[in-house]
């Protein structure tokens, strides 16, 4: 038995900001946003929205689609940076709206590569056959940390939530090979300061992610003794079109295998790839027995990426 992803859901608040609306509170335009960085609207949470309100409707429908009743959930896992309150975490708020009284629950800080970490985390426990259902969410909240004022990071960010869960499933499907790292010494290209605003040197984040998510993506599908023409779907942290493109064309993929979630959501961090896998699961881009690979980065700075046999 292997630790695959027996259900996916996911939520987006309904307040939309079109690159125009940013136009009239930064110097920017439409035009630099769209050929910059693919992002065309972002969606925005409700002030009294917080990250538990869009983790728990992701992991209502992640439930639903996996056919698990909350109960039968052993560990819920919720990757964020930014939690309603430093304590308790995102995830025991879930553990309780859920009525999941039988899970542990603990947040899980990565950054935007919280999910995969997560999503690592919890084949971990599964393949040791200490649990039998973890819930994975990505949530964030960026609203609340950004910097409205800044039009470096203002106009690339969103809020949402994606949700997993995961649990066994036959030999030779799942999560077959994982990547995580982490360099520590990069803390301060993309951090929160002391106003609790997000503060990004752009272009070095920019240089570490085009290297970084094409590497880690050839790594993981090696690992497994597999090319990178085999892989039938790619799902990268929706950051930048501009570095999600150099991943795909390093791994030589076409053009309609990449998931392709930012021009509507823009960067939601954590909740970018788990919002991307739900989306392109639910729209039928990925089919029974495809080699799908993750790869995100993020603060940290961290990344991760995972290679997955889809289905159960
Ligand atoms: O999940 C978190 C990870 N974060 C990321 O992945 C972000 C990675 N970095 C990027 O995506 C890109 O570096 C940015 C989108 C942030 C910036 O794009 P760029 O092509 O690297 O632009 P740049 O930083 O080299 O700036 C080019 C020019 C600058 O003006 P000057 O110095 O050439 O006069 C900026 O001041 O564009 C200016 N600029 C803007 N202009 C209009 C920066 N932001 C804006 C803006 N509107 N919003």
């Amino acid at each position: 038995m292997g630790a695959g992803i027996l259900g996916v859901g996911h939520y987006a608040p309904d307040k939309i900001v079109t690159n125009k609306d940013l136009e009239k509170i930064v110097d920017t335009t439409d035009e630099w946003i769209t050929s910059r960085t693919g992002i065309e609207e972002r969606r925005i949470a409700g002030d009294n929205e917080n990250s538990s309100d869009m983790a728990f409707f992701a992991a209502q429908s992640a439930l639903k689609d996996a056919n698990i009743n909350a109960k039968d959930i052993d560990l819920i896992l919720v990757a964020t940076v930014t939690p309603d309150t430093p304590f308790p975490s995102v995830a025991c708020m879930l553990q309780d709206r859920l009525g999941a009284q039988h899970a542990a629950a603990m947040d899980v800080s990565a950054a935007c590569t919280g999910f995969v970490y997560g999503l690592v985390t919890a084949q971990q426990f599964i393949e040791a056959k200490t649990y039998k259902h973890v819930l994975v969410v990505g949530v964030d909240k960026l609203s609340k940390i950004t910097d409205w004022t800044d039009r470096n990071t203002c106009v690339l960010l969103g809020d949402g939530a994606g949700a997993v869960v995961v649990g066994e499933v036959s030999e030779g499907k799942g999560i077959l090979s994982h990547e995580l790292g982490a360099n520590g010494a990069g803390g301060r290209e993309l951090y929160q300061n002391e106003n609790d605003h997000l503060v990004m040197n752009g272009r070095e984040v920019f240089k570490f992610a085009v290297r970084q998510m094409p590497e880690s993506s050839v790594n993981v599908v090696e690992k497994i003794g597999l090319k990178k023409e085999d892989v039938d779907y790619l799902i990268p942290h929706q950051a930048n079109i501009r570095i999600m493109e150099a991943a795909r064309e390093r791994l030589g993929i076409a053009e309609e295998k990449m998931a392709k979630t930012i021009k509507k959501y823009g960067n939601n961090s954590s909740a970018s790839i788990p919002i991307a896998l739900s989306e392109s699961v639910k729209q039928g881009k990925i089919k029974e027995n495809d080699l799908i690979v993750l790869v995100g980065f993020g603060g940290g700075l961290t990344w991760g990426a995972a290679a997955i046999r889809w289905g159960k």
